[in-house]
């Protein structure tokens, strides 16, 4: 395993007819990049280059791989291919929207919109901050799934699975939507020892199944319900639930979930806990199944859903301010940001 992460592409490297801006972020599978296209639109570019497996000096454009690692780094990268490739043919407000997807350098890049905003998970630490009895409001949370959930249904139906649904890859966009990021398939077959092993799963989001050692047999939908219900946890009670091994111990779920009730609906409660069985078989079975549940309970909801309600929780949680630099550099320059709704 490589100390170093692989240095990223310096500014005004050219790649695909596309010239990089900067580095967005580096995370363990690869590096994002804002980079501009040949009509100067801006544009999110996310660079196969996994820390375990590569390495790249920086000033260079060509990832290293040891010998042992080549087998694992070109299976990864088809697999980073693929999910490019699926993620292209999605065209939905809710899914991060695939522009483009090319080899070059020996690895692959995969050329998304850009999205300019904050994750779920900078609300949640946010609002966690305030130190008040809600976190997220009721109205606010089942709003938000609504859109994640649209998006989510469509990913199932082109018989793909996110396997990595949590806040940190729910991202709020400051013209309001919530989008998913990260599809995980180039994880499914990473940190191997050449064998098909389980993403990089995260604690508390990741279903039991997931730590089944089985290649892909018992993942399906429900899975990433799992994960779904966990991040409404999540945004009820600022953290994430205990991990499933732990539950499977002792499971402290329902204690959690009880001090909740009075603050939240027991209906939006009971779908939390429906959506994170133990077993597989008692969560909702489809996108579908749980939308008809929420969306039957939200009929029943006095509390009507207010508009321009993440206007309204960025203004609250102060988010413009509190935001990374680089982002409130772009914020600052539009307007919508603050706008009285
Ligand atoms: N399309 C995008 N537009 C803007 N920023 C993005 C985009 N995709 C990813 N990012 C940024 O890069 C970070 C890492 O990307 P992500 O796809 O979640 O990969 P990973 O978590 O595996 O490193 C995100 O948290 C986000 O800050
Ligand atoms: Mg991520």
């Amino acid at each position: 395993m490589s100390k170093t992460k692989p240095a990223p592409l310096p500014p005004d490297t050219l790649i695909g007819g596309y010239r990089i801006v900067r580095l967005l972020a580096a995370g363990g599978f690869g590096l994002v990049y804002l980079a501009l296209d040949a009509q100067g639109r801006e544009v999110a570019i996310k660079e196969y280059l996994p820390a375990a497996l590569a390495t790249r000096a920086p000033g260079e454009l060509l990832p290293q791989v040891a010998p042992e690692k080549q087998a694992l780094y070109r299976l990864g990268l088809r697999s980073f291919f693929e999910e490019g490739r699926a993620l292209a043919q999605i065209a939905h407000p809710a899914v991060v929207g695939v522009l483009n997807f090319f080899r070059e350098n020996d690895t692959v890049y995969m050329v998304m919109d850009y999205l300019q905003g904050a994750s779920l998970q900078d609300f949640i630490v946010t609002a966690r901050g305030r130190q008040r009895k809600k976190i997220l409001r009721e109205a606010t949370i089942r709003s938000l799934f609504d859109e994640v959930l649209r998006g989510l249904r469509i990913v199932h139906q082109h018989k793909m699975l996110h396997l990595d649904i949590k806040p940190a890859n729910i991202f709020i966009t400051d013209d309001n939507r919530a989008v998913l990021i990260d599809f995980g398939a180039a994880r499914e077959v990473l940190n191997t020892e050449g064998t098909f092993v389980r993403p990089m799963y995260t604690p508390g989001f990741a279903a039991p199944e997931m730590y089944r050692r089985t290649g892909g047999a018992g993942l399906g939908p429900w899975t990433d319900i799992y994960a779904i219900g966990a991040c409404i946890y999540s945004c009820m009670q600022g953290y994430p639930p205990h991990d499933a091994p732990q539950r499977q111990e002792k499971d402290r779920l329902v204690t959690a979930l009880a001090r909740l009730r009075g603050l939240y609906s027991n209906e939006l409660i009971d779908v939390v806990e429906w959506c994170m069985a133990l077993d597989p078989l008692s969560r909702p079975q489809s996108v579908f199944a749980l939308q008809r549940e929420l969306a039957r309970e939200a009929a029943a909801e006095p509390e009507p859903t207010p508009s321009g309600w993440w206007e309204r929780l960025r203004a609250r949680l102060g988010l413009a301010q509190a935001q990374a630099p680089d982002a409130a550099s772009h914020q600052s320059q539009r307007s919508s940001f603050l706008e009285p709704p």
